[in-house]
């Protein structure tokens, strides 16, 4: 017996949301647990964090970008259907502690998804949530609602200016700092590349800063190194020692080398799709 699909909502061309059936993940998963599934007997295992759960209906809710082949799949299945496998709650939970100053929360597209839970928390626990949340174009920025409900504050950029300012993520974080109220953690979910560039610039303001980092994965539970890190002069398996880590020791270029690992092969697949 597999998964049940109860809920399914499509936010943009490439961008949907489903509740999945998974009582026990439901139950157990906290800010920052991440699940891992496979479609079918033949498919691969994809990691997804989990956005959100409901312990009443035993629900999760899973934020996918359409970006190859399992995705692509994924997005094909409707209210009623099943997933074979779903694996979790996988990965250590955020760590959350009181805060005087704000909670910075930045999210990048589909980073957004595994923000919320994050951002969640913080508010759960009495800390002042500020977010940011930026994406190529407006059809990208998503779950707007859900994250103005649990911020004080939602500032909104796109890089071409179709939704809220025009501009990027670390232009809507200067503009915080330079306001000057105390900043006591930056949260940063996104694109590599997005993240590297957040963590230079809070690097040089001397704030501490969170990143979840999204590596390859297999089996997602310690036993293949597959996902594996650089974070200062160590090598960590983000799947079981994160995926979050502090921001200012991630190596992000050897990151996004080992993204790209097998974009022939992830082409290839995606050729073939259908
Ligand atoms: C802890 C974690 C949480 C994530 N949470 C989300 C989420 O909430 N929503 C979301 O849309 N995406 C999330 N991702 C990314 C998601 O796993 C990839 O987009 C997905 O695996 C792509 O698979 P594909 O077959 O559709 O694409 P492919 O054609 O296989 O690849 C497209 C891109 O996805 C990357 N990718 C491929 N396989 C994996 C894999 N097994 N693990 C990680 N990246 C891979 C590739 O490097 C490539 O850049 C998360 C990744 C991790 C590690
Ligand atoms: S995915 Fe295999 S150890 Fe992390």
């Amino acid at each position: 017996m597999g998964y049940k699909i109860v809920e399914r909502e499509q936010w943009s061309e490439k961008v949907f949301m489903m509740k999945v059936v998974a009582p026990d993940i439901a139950k157990h998963r906290k800010a920052g647990n991440f699940i891992i599934f496979r479609l079918n007997e033949v498919g691969e295992r994809i990691p997804l964090t989990i956005a959100d759960a409901d312990t009443n209906d035993g629900t999760i809710m899973i934020v996918t970008q359409d970006v190859g082949y399992s995705t692509a799949k994924l997005m094909e299945l409707q209210v009623g259907d099943e997933i074979m496998d779903v694996i979790g709650p996988l990965g250590q939970p955020t760590h959350i502690e009181k805060h005087d100053g704000i909670v910075l929360c930045v999210g990048g597209g589909v980073g957004i998804a595994p923000l919320h839970p994050i951002a969640q928390s913080h508010h759960n626990n009495g800390n002042k949530v500020v977010s940011i949340l930026g994406a190529r174009d407006k059809s990208l920025i998503i779950m707007e609602d859900m994250m103005k409900k649990i911020s004080e504050e939602t500032l909104i950029c796109t890089d071409n200016g179709s939704y809220g300012e025009k501009g990027l993520v670390t232009d809507m974080i200067k503009r915080v700092y330079e306001k000057g109220e105390k900043i006591s953690e930056v949260i940063a979910i996104g694109p590599a590349i997005m993240m590297k560039f957040v963590a230079k610039l809070t690097k040089e303001y001397n704030l501490p800063t969170t990143v979840s980092l999204n590596p390859i994965m297999i089996d997602g539970t310690g036993m293949c190194g597959c996902c594996r890190v650089l974070v200062g002069t160590e090598t960590k398996f983000a799947c079981v020692e994160g995926p979050e880590f502090d921001g200012h020791l991630v190596d992000f270029d050897l990151l996004m080398k080992r993204q790209a690992m097998y974009k022939k092969e992830e082409h290839e697949c995606s050729l073939k799709l259908g």
